[in-house]
């Protein structure tokens, strides 16, 4: 869809950053100054795809105005579906002189902006696409004073690219960054998250329990769990907040959950919030399983790495499945970026 949009010609596309998790309000900045833009969320925190009529200049409105969310500002001409493979690379440049806005002699620069995983690096598309360009068109490239510059934006399997005037490259500054005081937000919106988990699984957590937290820090979920149960492990090489780690009914490892003691358990609950890759996440659970007594509660976040959530949520549970039963899964209100898994020790 993003595609077929980006080609018709009576709307213009633009990317734009703006601080990671206020993705809502830039797009209401927009809104205000534009009602018939459509903004929608991209995959990565932090930016948004705006399509506006072709007749309005989105770049003018947002030079003449103030605003307070909204970074930089990039026209798009073309959207394309890539792979991670290098030689998708061609592809990218076939499309580039497909749109014929680059001429001979004209002095250019390709500028690349890459996430996800790729078999090619920001500056490998600058290199390759760059010399590609000179050689073919009979273009300068002059990264000081270019009159054009070739935008690459990728988002993982999609690849946005514009040809662009200098001058129509818009960066503004952000003037909001947090939604909560210093070294509040990750622990607050942590906590809600678990309490969140807890209540849509019904989650029986009775006081005695003892619990071990994989990926703890800085420490909501161990802060959520220590009020509720007698003893909770925290595990994470990364430090807890102080004011988590010194409660009396909390124990840290300073350790990753691959090299914990295997003498620490039996646990009543597990749960599991580490950032990695969710193969790795799920053999880690299935290696800790016996750690857990049976008939347990474990929970655990799929941490989206590619688009492909559901293969990721299965990859998951086909591991899983050798040591856990009775599977539910469920994207959280609080948890856009994840899934998360609540199951019980086979
Ligand atoms: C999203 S944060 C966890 C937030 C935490 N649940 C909270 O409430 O504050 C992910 C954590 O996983 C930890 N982590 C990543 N890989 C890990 C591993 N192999 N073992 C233990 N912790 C890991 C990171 O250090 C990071 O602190």
């Amino acid at each position: 869809m993003l595609r077929d949009r980006a080609e018709m010609s009576n709307v213009s596309t633009y990317l734009a950053t703006c601080s990671a998790g206020f993705e809502i309000e830039a797009e209401k900045e927009i809104l205000r100054l534009v009602p018939k833009a459509e903004v929608h969320s991209l995959f990565f925190k932090g930016n948004i795809l705006i399509k506006c009529p072709s007749s309005t200049d989105l770049i003018s409105i947002l030079k003449e105005n103030e605003t307070r969310y909204i970074g930089s500002i990039i026209p798009v001409n073309k959207a394309i579906k890539i792979s991670k493979k290098k030689s998708d690379l061609k592809r990218v440049y076939d499309e580039i002189l497909n749109l014929g806005m680059l001429k001979k002699g004209e002095r250019f620069v390709v500028c690349c902006k890459r996430r996800g995983k790729h078999e090619f690096t920001s500056q490998d598309v600058e290199r390759e696409i760059g010399g590609l360009l000179e050689e073919s068109l009979g273009a300068i490239v002059d990264l000081k004073n270019p009159a054009k510059i070739v935008t690459i934006q990728i988002f993982q399997d999609i690849a946005f690219i514009g040809v662009i005037r200098a001058d129509e490259v818009l960066k503004k500054e952000i003037k909001i960054f947090r939604k909560y005081k210093c070294g509040e937000r990750p622990l607050t919106r942590a906590e809600h998250k678990l309490r969140e988990a807890i209540r849509v699984f019904n989650i029986e957590i009775k006081p005695n329990f003892r619990v071990l937290d994989l990926g703890a820090a800085p420490g909501g979920w161990t802060r959520v769990l220590a009020g509720l149960v007698d003893h909770v492990v925290s595990i994470d090489p990364a430090d807890l907040d102080p004011s988590v780690k010194n409660l009396p009914n909390v124990t840290h490892l300073k350790c990753k959950a691959e090299d914990i003691p295997r003498n620490i358990g039996p646990f009543d609950l597990i749960v599991n919030d580490m950032n990695i890759d969710p193969v790795k996440s799920a053999k880690i659970m299935v290696k800790l399983a016996d750690l857990l007594k049976k008939g347990s509660t474990a929970l655990m976040t799929i941490k989206f790495i590619t688009r492909n959530r559901k293969r990721h949520v299965a990859d998951a549970i086909d591991i899983l499945k050798s040591e856990y039963k009775d599977f539910k899964v469920r994207r959280l209100p609080h948890n856009r970026y994840e899934t998360t898994i609540c199951m019980r020790r086979a």
